[in-house]
């Protein structure tokens, strides 16, 4: 979908959209098209009782002359518009009229007692119309016309809009971000596989962003022997992808220092989850397509820093195996030695993700030396039993950066709760017979699980989210249809535009 910005006029042709405050009372935009249409609007709303509630909508059409449509908004309070309830109304408005117009032009107006201007109100409407349009329809070969959104341009008409523009252009660039981690959670697993997956991310080359993929053998020889425990099972050979980002200005003359230590991330990408041989019931486990979410985000997420060139270091590592039930599969009992030296018996080889990401995350540490290091999972159902689809789960080793996490949240309406940790939960993990074992008891699953990760994290300032809750909504939101969500990315890049840039 294309989102453009100009100058305030009174359009008079197409389908419109103007706002009414709480109350009924016309922003200056309805009340200019209410005078080209003859009063037409004032009309309307009183016959529809309409009294400007927020989100409530109320369409008049072919009101004169050549005005196919005209959507009335309500705002409710002025006050009380903020930058997601912005966002949320853009969204809103394309889920209004994607069916029923390709091109619409939307009337911002700065409004008393809001504290954003036209421009932060136009840029923030457009970045919730732009994700409200995703679409994942490529394998429908049978498209109905009347059911099939036509809806291709946005037009915000405001105040400033060349203030408007590029206040939205890096916002255009997270949700190419978005974009990319959708589709990937989206794509069925026998198109995405390790393989496939690493193509999608190798692409990032285009934006600068320096992209290596391992391959088994690689990984065999580096010891990741956790990881490629998972992976023996599958036809489908394992895959770990470094993508490098380095966009911090080098300053002149001075030598590298800890300040130019990266942020990592670093992602699960269990490109289906059978469960192995502790295979998972059949019902519901098409999900598990999207149980390499965490990898999703980070390769999302990467695309949208490259994308809008934020000035920091950053690098994204995923691992990317498929845990299937086969001859060669690693059986519960097995003990396996992970790349730090650290031995593990895999009691239930359902728990794989920890795996996985053992040998991810002490690889990026012992590379890198990052100075903080975020992992995203699908990492356990606990989480969902906690925090259900409002919360992603946050463990971390740092209450600075917890902080800073659900501050990001909050502001882009991807929420984190934090969740405790401790030397109780800990010793839940001893193992008779290895250093450690890879699932706890049944209580607490998913804080024994963050427990696993802690193993392998060393020193480094660290955070873990589970969003096995988060990644893909059965409803959707006005933001994010129905499908994979791109949690997480909004998150990160707030996080890193806040505390790391700059
Ligand atoms: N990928 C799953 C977790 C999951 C469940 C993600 C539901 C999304 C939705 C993970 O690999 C898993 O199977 N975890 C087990 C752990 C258990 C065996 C200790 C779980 O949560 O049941
Ligand atoms: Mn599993
Ligand atoms: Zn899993």
């Amino acid at each position: 979908m294309k989102i453009s910005f100009a100058n305030v006029s009174v359009p008079k042709t197409g389908t419109l959209v103007v706002g009414i405050l709480d109350g009924g009372t016309l922003t200056p935009g309805a009340q200019a098209v209410d005078e080209a249409t003859g009063g037409a609007l004032s009309r309307a709303l009183k016959a529809g009782k309409f009294k400007g509630t927020k989100s409530h909508f109320l369409s008049v059409l072919a009101p004169a002359g050549k005005i196919v449509r005209v959507l009335c908004v309500g705002l409710g309070k002025a006050k009380d518009l903020d930058a997601l309830s912005l966002q949320n109304l853009g969204g809103k408005i394309v889920s209004q009229l994607a069916t029923h117009a390709p091109s619409i032009q939307v009337l911002v107006d700065a409004l008393e007692g809001c504290d954003l201007d036209a421009p932060e109100m136009a840029s923030n409407m457009a970045l919730g119309a732009r994700l409200a349009s995703y679409r994942f329809d490529k394998y429908k070969t049978k498209k109905i016309k009347c059911h099939q959104p036509q809806l291709k341009n946005v037009k915000l008409l405001c105040a400033g809009s060349a203030q408007a523009k590029a206040l939205y252009a890096p916002q255009d660039k997270i949700a190419d971000g978005v974009f990319l981690t959708r589709d990937l959670v989206s794509e069925p697993a026998n198109v995405l596989y390790p393989e496939s997956f690493a193509k999608h991310a190798k692409a990032l080359t285009k934006l600068g962003v320096k992209v290596e993929v391992l391959t088994k053998t690689q990984m065999a020889k580096l010891g990741m022997g956790a990881l490629l425990g998972v992976a023996q099972g599958s036809d489908q050979d394992p895959r770990m992808v470094v993508m490098q980002w380095t966009g911090k200005p080098k300053r002149k003359g001075a030598k590298a220092s800890k300040a130019d230590a990266p942020v990592a991330f670093v992602g699960k990408g269990v490109t289906f989850d059978s469960g192995g041989i502790s295979i998972k019931p059949s019902g519901g486990m098409e999900d598990m397509k999207w149980d390499m979410g965490g990898a999703g985000v980070v390769t999302g997420l990467m695309k949208a820093l490259a994308g809008r060139k934020a000035k920091v270091n950053v690098v994204g590592v995923i691992g990317l195996v498929e845990n299937m039930p086969s001859g060669s599969a690693q059986r519960p009992g097995d003990i396996v030695t992970s790349m730090s030296g650290q031995t593990i018996e895999v009691i239930n080889t359902d728990a794989e993700g920890r795996l996985v990401l053992a040998d991810a995350l002490w690889y990026t540490k012992e590379r890198f030396n990052p100075h903080t290091m975020v992992d995203l999972a699908t990492l356990t159902g606990a989480i969902l039993v906690a925090l259900g689809d409002q919360y992603a789960g946050l463990f971390t080793n740092n209450d600075d950066l917890a902080q800073q996490l659900i501050d990001a949240g909050q502001a882009v309406d991807e929420k984190v709760w934090m969740m405790p940790m401790g030397n109780g939960y800990d010793k839940m993990i001893n193992s008779p017979v290895a250093d450690m074992q890879n699932v706890g008891e049944r209580w607490g699953g998913s804080i024994t699980a963050a427990q696993f990760l802690k193993r392998f994290v060393g020193d480094i300032k660290w955070a873990h989210l589970d969003i096995a809750g988060m990644t893909w909504s059965k409803s959707g939101k006005a933001t994010a249809p129905k499908g994979g969500t791109g949690f997480g990315v909004r998150l990160l890049d707030r996080w890193v535009s806040d505390k790391v840039e700059g």
